[in-house]
C-alpha cells in the first residue's frame, strides 16, 4: 500500500485488518493440523485419555514421536490441548474433542478440515486456469471422493432417514410402499445404501460420472448384502433410463455439473407425473451481499473456486459454483418444467438446504 493512501485511512482500522490477517494465517495453519489430527486418528485416540507425555501419546497412537511432538505443540498454542509444564503432559480439551472425533458424527469439524489441504493440492492447476482458462478434472483431486463421502456420510447417517426425507411425508409413503428411485451424482452411495436398507420394497439406482466412488459403492452393496440397489458409472447428462422414476434424488450434485440447466430438464422428463425430486444442496443465496453474514460463506466460496467451479469447467461446462444459491436454483427448476419448489432447512445440517420439487 502506498504512503499517500495510508494517510487517508484510519490507522486503527489498518491495524485491526493486520491483526485479522495474522489470525487467519494462524487459523489456516490450525486447520492443516486438524486435518492431520483426524487422518492420523490422534483426536480419536486422545479423546478419552488423561494428561500424557509425548512418548506415551506416540506409542499409544502408533505414530512417530518427532511428528507427534510437533503436532502436540501446535495443538497447545492453538488452544486445543491443555499442557502441564511440570511434567510435560498434554490433554485434548473435552470441549474441542466434542467437535473433532469420529464419534462426534455430523459434528466432526476435523473431517471437514480435510477439504482445505485437499484443494491446496491442486493450487498449481487452479493458478494455470486463472491465467489460461479451462478447468481441473475430478482425477486431479486425489482423495476428493473419500473425503466427500466421509463428510456426507456423517450427515446422512445422523439425519437422512429420521429427519431429511421426513420433510416429504409423501416421499416416505412412496418409499414404504415400493418406489423406483434414481440418485445422480451418488458418489460412494451413502444415501442410497441407507435408504435401500430401510425400504426393502423400493428399488434404487445410483449413477456417478467417476469409477472410483462407484467401485466403493458396489463393494458396500456386497458387504451389506442388499439386493434392491444398482450402481452405474454413468454421465447423467447422457443417461437414458428405461422407465420413469417415482423419486429422483440429488445430494450436492447439481451445482458442479457441466450443464445443470440441461440436466434439470432431463430429470423432469425422467420423473413420473406424480413423482418427487428431492434435492440437498449447499444453502446460500445467489447474491453475494446476502451471504456476508453466512457462517460458512468464506469456506464455500473457496471450495467453489478450487473445486466445484473448475470440475464443471473441465467438462466444458458453465461452472455454476457452490454458492449458486436458492434463488437461482428455484428459477432453474421452474425453467426445467417443475412447478412446485418447496425449500426446507434443518437445524441439524449447517451446510445444506432441502428442496422438495414436483412437476
Ligand atoms: C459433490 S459430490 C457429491 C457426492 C454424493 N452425492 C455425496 O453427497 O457424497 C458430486 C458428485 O457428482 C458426480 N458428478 C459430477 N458430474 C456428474 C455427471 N455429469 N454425471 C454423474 N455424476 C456426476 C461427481 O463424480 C461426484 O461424485
Amino acid at each position: 500500500m502506498c504512503a499517500t493512501s495510508l494517510t487517508t485511512l484510519d490507522m486503527t482500522t489498518v491495524d485491526q485488518a493486520g491483526e485479522t490477517i495474522v489470525n487467519w494465517l494462524n487459523h489456516a495453519a490450525t486447520i492443516q493440523m486438524m486435518s492431520l489430527g483426524h487422518q492420523t486418528g490422534l483426536f480419536d485416540y486422545l479423546s478419552d485419555k488423561d494428561f500424557a507425555t509425548e512418548s506415551e501419546i506416540a506409542i499409544g497412537s502408533g505414530l512417530h514421536l518427532r511428528y507427534v511432538t510437533e503436532w502436540l505443540k501446535s495443538m497447545v498454542v492453538s488452544g486445543i490441548m491443555a499442557y502441564k509444564k511440570e511434567d510435560k503432559t498434554y490433554k485434548l480439551k473435552p470441549e474441542y474433542s466434542a467437535w473433532m472425533t469420529r464419534a462426534a458424527g455430523p459434528n466432526n469439524l476435523a473431517a471437514i478440515a480435510q477439504y482445505l489441504p485437499l484443494i491446496a493440492g491442486v493450487e498449481a492447476d487452479i493458478l494455470t486456469a486463472f491465467q489460461e482458462g479451462g478447468g481441473v478434472p475430478y482425477e486431479k483431486y486425489g482423495k476428493f471422493h473419500r473425503i466427500m463421502a466421509e463428510d456426507s456420510g456423517n450427515v446422512a447417517n445422523a439425519i437422512l432417514v429420521d429427519e431429511a426425507i421426513q420433510l416429504s411425508p409423501e416421499m416416505v409413503a412412496k418409499l414404504e410402499s415400493g418406489a423406483t428411485v434414481l440418485e445422480f451424482g451418488c458418489g460412494m452411495g451413502n444415501h442410497l445404501l441407507l435408504l435401500a436398507a430401510h425400504y426393502p420394497n423400493s428399488r434404487f439406482t445410483g449413477i456417478d460420472l467417476c469409477l472410483e466412488p462407484i467401485k466403493k459403492a458396489r463393494e458396500r452393496v456386497h458387504q451389506q448384502n442388499l439386493d434392491n440397489i444398482t450402481f452405474l458409472v454413468q454421465d447423467a447428462s447422457a443417461y437414458t433410463p428405461a422407465e420413469a422414476f417415482d423419486i429422483i434424488l440429488a445430494f450436492d450434485a447439481i451445482h458442479d455439473q457441466a450443464h445443470p440447466d440441461q440436466l434439470l430438464t432431463h430429470v423432469c422428463s425422467w420423473l413420473k407425473e406424480d413423482g418427487i425430486f428431492f434435492i440437498a444442496d449447499i444453502d446460500g443465496s445467489s447474491y453475494v451481499e446476502k451471504n456476508i453474514d453466512h457462517p460458512l460463506a468464506p469456506l464455500f466460496y473457496t471450495i467453489s473456486t478450487m473445486h466445484c467451479t473448475p470440475v464443471s469447467l473441465a467438462q466444458g461446462g458453465v461452472g455454476l459454483g457452490t454458492m449458486w444459491g436458492h434463488e437461482l436454483a428455484t428459477s432453474m427448476l421452474q425453467t426445467a418444467g417443475f412447478e412446485k419448489v418447496d425449500i426446507h432447512r434443518l437445524e441439524t445440517d449447517i451446510q445444506n438446504c432441502y428442496y422438495v420439487v414436483r412437476k
